[in-house]
């Protein structure tokens, strides 16, 4: 691993940044690095530095399978070196890269214009970047709820939102203008012909391997770095709390870690993975999946943040693992050549304490399948005061067995916002075990919950609300998962004796 500059695509061509710290941030880069000679570039706007409101939104570009990955990302908690053999695009490149000629708008611009979608202009950046990877990504107008989907990262004060959907949807109507994809793969095969990154500033070190092997042996040699995935948390306390990240070990380079595998009923997921990735995957085999897919923060956070960050984290309101521990999931822990496997509801010991070893991190995430088994029931659940993009008070996840005669089996309940780790409701569990499941047991159930948990008092909930909505939950299982079933089958009776 060598020490050279940060290289990536940048304005057309191969960009070379040194002598930087490895936590300068893409938006730090483009407003108050220059080089003699170089302007700055202000299109990117800072609204609030922590991926929250999407002002700071460029798109990245990223070699998968030969052709060219075009996402949006927050560029106020993405760090600079994790951009080492990509692209980097901003709303200046609308006119620069040659997308539109001299003096024309690029469809997604004229569109925001011709519907009056901008006002003040300070959130339009970030929109226009948000649209131009929808407008790349998708050749047809998307529908109205992959639009919302497309935008849930990026707020606006004045406009009311309405036009920037028109926007989002008039864009389709001008001539096509689409990117020049082959200059920039051009590009970026040959950065990736570079050796691994590695940076030393000020007795600072960033390594960026690109093998599982050297990943695992730097993390053995140098168990203190601070693994970097995605930095959607990690990037806040840099740019929040001012924190020294001290040495970083940056997992997105490493290829064997970015592969999904379906085999012997089970869905193993790198820890590489993002979360746009991972949870489309969980969602082909758990429809039920929709809510946590659709609600987990934005894209952009999805785009960038991956399942292995969240739950190495281990935030007791992190959203995926209320879910994934009531799927049954095991985690594959890597320390240099030796892995093991630990249940994903063992892995939390304590707040914010985890069973990771010194030198130990996430390999993998493996989720049991339960194809052809009908009677296996799976609910989660999401209670936030927005749609997308806030943090749960609640998550929600409960699956069981159920036999035609709504008897329950293998009972799971687990919350995330009710206690200091994501956590199983034990005492809840037990009184549903092997029972047919009624509104009456379902009611003791819910008493149950003040046993298993004692939640906190917090700016976002208070700990009554929390349980109550917890037994909401519980109630909510029951009608959806439950009572639909024995309402279908005294459909299908009805139905078969008028026959
Ligand atoms: P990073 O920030 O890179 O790392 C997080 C932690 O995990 C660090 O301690 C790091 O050292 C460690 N780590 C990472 N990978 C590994 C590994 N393989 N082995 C061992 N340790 C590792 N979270 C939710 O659950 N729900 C939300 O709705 C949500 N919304 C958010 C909205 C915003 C605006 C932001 C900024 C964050 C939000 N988050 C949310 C939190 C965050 O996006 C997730 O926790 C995300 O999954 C973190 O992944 P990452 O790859 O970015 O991790
Ligand atoms: Fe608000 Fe980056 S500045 S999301
Ligand atoms: Fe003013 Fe969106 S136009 S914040």
């Amino acid at each position: 691993m060598s020490e050279r500059p940060i290289t990536f695509f940048f304005r057309g061509s191969q960009q070379q940044v040194e002598n930087v710290l490895p936590t300068m941030t893409v938006l730090q880069f483009l407003r108050e690095y220059t080089q003699t000679g170089k302007t700055r570039h202000t299109g990117t706007k800072e609204g609030c530095a922590e991926g929250d409101c999407g002002a700071c939104t460029v798109v990245i570009g990223e070699l998968v399978n030969d052709s060219l990955q075009l996402r949006s990302v927050n560029a106020c908690i993405q760090f600079l070196a994790t951009l080492d053999g990509k692209a980097l695009f901003t709303v200046e490149d609308l006119h620069n890269l040659l997308l539109t000629q001299a003096g024309t708008l690029h469809p997604v611009q004229q569109a925001m214009v011709d519907m009056h979608g901008s006002q003040c202009g300070f959130c339009t950046p970030g929109f226009i970047m948000s649209l131009w990877a929808m407008y790349e990504n998708e050749q047809q107008p998307p529908s109205k709820d992959k639009i919302s989907d497309y935008l849930s990262g990026n707020l606006c004060r004045c406009t009311g939102y309405r036009p920037i959907l028109d926007a989002a949807k008039k864009a389709y109507d001008y001539p096509r203008v689409q990117l020049e994809r082959q200059k920039v793969l051009n590009v970026l095969k040959d950065i990736q012909a570079l050796p691994a990154l590695h940076l030393n500033h000020h007795a600072q070190q960033f390594f960026a391997p690109k093998t599982l092997r050297d990943f695992a042996a730097i993390r053995s040699q140098l168990p203190q770095a601070r693994i970097v995935a995605g930095s959607t948390d990690v990037g806040l306390w840099v740019t929040k709390q001012g924190r020294n990240l001290g040495d970083m070990l940056y997992i997105g380079q490493v290829e064997e870690l970015k592969k999904i595998a379906v085999k012997d009923h089970a869905l193993t997921i790198g820890a590489n993975v993002s979360l746009s990735d991972a949870l489309i995957k969980i969602l082909e085999f758990y429809p039920d999946f929709q809510e946590l897919q659709r609600r987990f923060a934005s894209m952009p956070i999805k785009n960038a943040g991956t399942l292995g960050g969240n739950i190495a984290n281990g935030s007791p309101i992190g959203d995926s693992m209320p879910a994934l521990i009531t799927l049954g999931t095991q985690l594959i822990l890597r320390v240099g050549e030796q892995t093991r496997e630990i249940a994903l509801e063992d892995f939390y010991l304590d707040y914010q304490k985890t069973a990771l070893q010194l030198g130990e991190f996430v390999e993998s995430i493996v989720i049991p399948l339960r194809e052809g088994q009908p009677r296996f029931k799976f609910a989660s659940y999401k209670i936030a005061k927005r749609f997308e993009q806030d943090i749960s008070a609640v998550y929600a996840a409960i699956s069981c067995e159920l036999d035609k005669d709504s008897v329950a089996h293998n009972v799971k309940i687990a919350f995330g916002g009710m206690a200091a780790i994501p956590k199983r409701a034990k005492y809840a569990e037990a009184i549903l075990e092997s029972q047919q499941l009624t509104a009456e047991l379902i009611a003791k159930a819910q008493e149950a919950l003040s046993q298993d948990y004692q939640p906190l008092d917090d700016g976002r909930a208070s700990s009554a609300y929390r349980l109550q909505v917890a037994k909401n939950c519980l109630e909510r299982f029951y009608v959806e998962k439950v009572l639909s079933q024995t309402i279908t089958r005294v459909n299908d009776l009805i139905a078969m004796v008028e026959i």
